[in-house]
């Protein structure tokens, strides 16, 4: 049996094609009528599919008729396409013997292309460049097979061209699955090892581990032990994924990729990277390298309306039954009221769970700016952790701060190195290698983490472009010149306004605040001053002029549609702001910080 599976996952960069090209396989081998099938069928989230990104690794088992005249069953696993979800993409990557390397024969290889590459050749993977949308105008697959070649040292041959969209290639990529890819090896009888690489929560079943059996036999009635924890739950069921639906089976045995349920209420007892075993016949090593999820970015999140505080906690507490990496705590703001203190993997996982509240819970939130997580040394020798920049404290008590560090690589036509090691320095980063790709280069620099978090993605976009590309992972905590930057609304420190900068770019940063909290801050009755300060220095100020009264007539004297956008646009605004003192501040201004970097 075992000689018939094969386990693999697509993996590429954003937006090279890796979603159509698995929707096109799940054609080709039948799985899915054409009626079934639905655009980005491994996309299960609905968010996921209006956002065009995966999110969450699925996997799906298909039947494929061979040239070889044999059945053979290959375990599709999907991986997301983000950074903010690394360590997922790891996990999923250990679930597989092989992967396919989607490259857009438009764009030619980038950073993540690279990142991946590297994630599978850990593995010792056997690796399949699929060279995808040969059906563009402007595809370059030949020229794009040679800078495989030089950028990865598989032969150019071995590049198989395809396109997701028509459909051409994706036979000879299905035979090279099967040809090129090993089965998985395994002792059926040997004690149960078996690795979650991703979970989901089922109201009914509770917690759903996905796992990979790599030895032993795990079925209904066995009492399986999570490593970690420690914990034992008897099992349920166990099954196979089928396009759109969880089948039931007798068991899962050695290579096999399934599903199980045990009554496991917490999905901190089934984290992603966990090994399950058997409790009385239990393996002596967990799969190596478990990393339980960790946030790195907090921010708070406040009910608009103060009534609905307790709303927005029971809808945190649901999405963490799904979500490992999501973690809160209650938080009050002077100027925000009752709200939580959220942490999250990345900005974009932020930003996720911030939409999933809204739109799932119909909640509205004002969210403060993400922000690192600082440690401290205190010079009573006390350690802290400091989530949320208002929580610093007073400079004369502080022996240290450090700051969260990443390793960042930049990969880019070599024409744009010059402004994005310009970038690159401004945002205090240290180059530690450059390497030639062929017309490419790859920058590898180590730089703050709280320093690429906002607009850095996007000036280095524009800087290149859009040819320029990244990928980072967090390396550990260095000392900084930190300092904690107050933002004085009418006289008054807004805590939710609060930011740590490095000294040197403090003034910068707190001038650009002002100016943009003085745009985004509607006019009142009365002149309203804003100023930036560090401790009782004020390094930046500008002011909200008063209203005028024929300043709203002309606004209002327009024509139909653009009178009804503005009361509309009013009317949104309306729901998003919070009254500071005497002053109406609405959400954009939380989020000022994030622009002025
Ligand atoms: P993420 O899920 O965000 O990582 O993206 P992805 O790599 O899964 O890319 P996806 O399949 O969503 O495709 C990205 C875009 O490229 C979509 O607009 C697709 O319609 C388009 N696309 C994908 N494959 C092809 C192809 O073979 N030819 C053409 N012309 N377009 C394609």
């Amino acid at each position: 049996m075992q000689e018939r599976i094969r386990n693999f996952s697509i993996i590429a960069h954003v937006d090279h094609g890796k979603s159509t090209l698995a929707d096109r396989i799940l054609q080709k081998t039948r799985a899915v009528s054409e009626r079934q099938m639905r655009e980005q069928f491994l996309d299960s989230l609905d968010l996921e599919r209006e956002r065009g990104i995966t999110i969450k690794a699925a996997a799906v088992r298909l039947g494929y008729q061979a040239e070889d005249g044999r059945e053979y069953v290959l375990n599709l696993i999907d991986t997301p396409g983000h950074v903010d979800f690394h360590y997922e993409v790891s996990r999923a990557l250990a679930a597989v013997e092989g992967v396919l390397l989607v490259v857009d024969a438009t764009q030619g290889v980038e950073a993540q292309t690279v990142a991946n590459f590297f994630l599978a050749l850990e593995h010792d993977h056997v690796i399949i460049p699929v060279i995808n949308k040969i059906d563009l105008p402007s595809a370059r697959p030949e020229e794009v097979a040679l800078e495989i070649e030089e950028t990865f040292d598989i032969p150019a041959e071995e590049c198989l061209f395809a396109s997701g969209k028509t459909g051409e290639g994706v036979d000879t990529v299905l035979e090279a699955i099967v040809k090129r890819i090993p089965p998985p090896k395994g002792d059926p009888d040997a004690p149960l090892k078996a690795l979650i690489f991703d979970s989901i929560f089922d109201a009914y079943q509770g917690v759903v581990p996905y796992v990979r059996v790599f030895e032993g036999t795990v079925k209904p009635g066995d009492v399986i032990r999570i490593w970690s924890t420690g914990k034992t739950f008897e099992v349920d069921r166990t099954g196979v994924f089928r396009p759109g639906a969880l089948e039931r089976t007798a068991g899962l045995g050695p290579g096999e990729v399934g599903w199980l349920t045990a009554g496991i209420r917490e999905i901190g007892d089934a984290q992603v990277g966990d090994t399950i075993t058997l409790e009385a016949h239990p393996t002596d090593a967990p799969y190596p390298g478990f990393k339980p999820a960790k946030p790195v970015v907090f921010a708070g999140l406040y009910p608009v309306d103060t009534q609905e505080y307790n709303k927005l906690r029971d809808a945190l507490e649901k999405l963490k039954l799904n979500d490992a990496a999501l973690d809160f705590e209650p938080e009050t703001s002077e100027a925000l009221g009752f709200g939580f203190r959220v942490g999250f993997l990345g900005l974009l996982h932020a930003e996720i769970v911030q939409e999933r509240l809204e739109r799932e819970f119909d909640l509205d939130l004002i969210a403060t700016a993400p922000s690192v997580i600082y440690q401290v040394t205190l010079k009573s020798g006390e350690e802290i952790e400091v989530h949320n920049p208002s929580d610093l404290p007073d400079p004369t008590l502080i022996e240290e701060i450090r700051e969260p560090y990443v390793r960042l690589s930049v990969y880019t036509p070599e024409d744009y190195v010059g402004p994005i090691m310009q970038l690159l320095q401004e945002k205090r980063g240290q180059m530690i290698t450059m390497n030639y790709l062929g017309k490419r280069v790859e920058l590898v620099y180590e730089v703050p983490f709280g320093e690429i978090l906002y607009d850095f993605h996007d000036r280095l976009k524009s800087l290149s472009r859009g040819y320029a590309s990244m990928d980072y992972e967090q390396i550990g905590y260095k000392p900084g010149e930190l300092v904690k930057v107050n933002i004085l609304v009418n006289g008054e420190p807004v805590d939710a306004l609060a930011f740590i900068a490095h000294r040197d770019k403090a003034q910068t940063i707190g001038r650009a605040i002002v100016e943009k909290l003085k745009d985004v801050i509607p006019r009142q009755q009365f002149a309203v001053p804003i100023q930036a300060a560090i401790g009782g220095k004020i390094i930046a100020r500008s002011t909200v002029r008063a209203l005028r009264k024929d300043v709203l007539a002309k606004c209002y004297g327009g024509d139909i549609t653009r009178k009804k956008k503005l009361l509309e646009k009013q009317k949104e605004g309306k729901r998003r702001m919070k009254a500071i003192g005497k002053v109406e501040v609405p959400q954009e201004a939380f989020l000022a910080v994030l622009s002025a970097g």
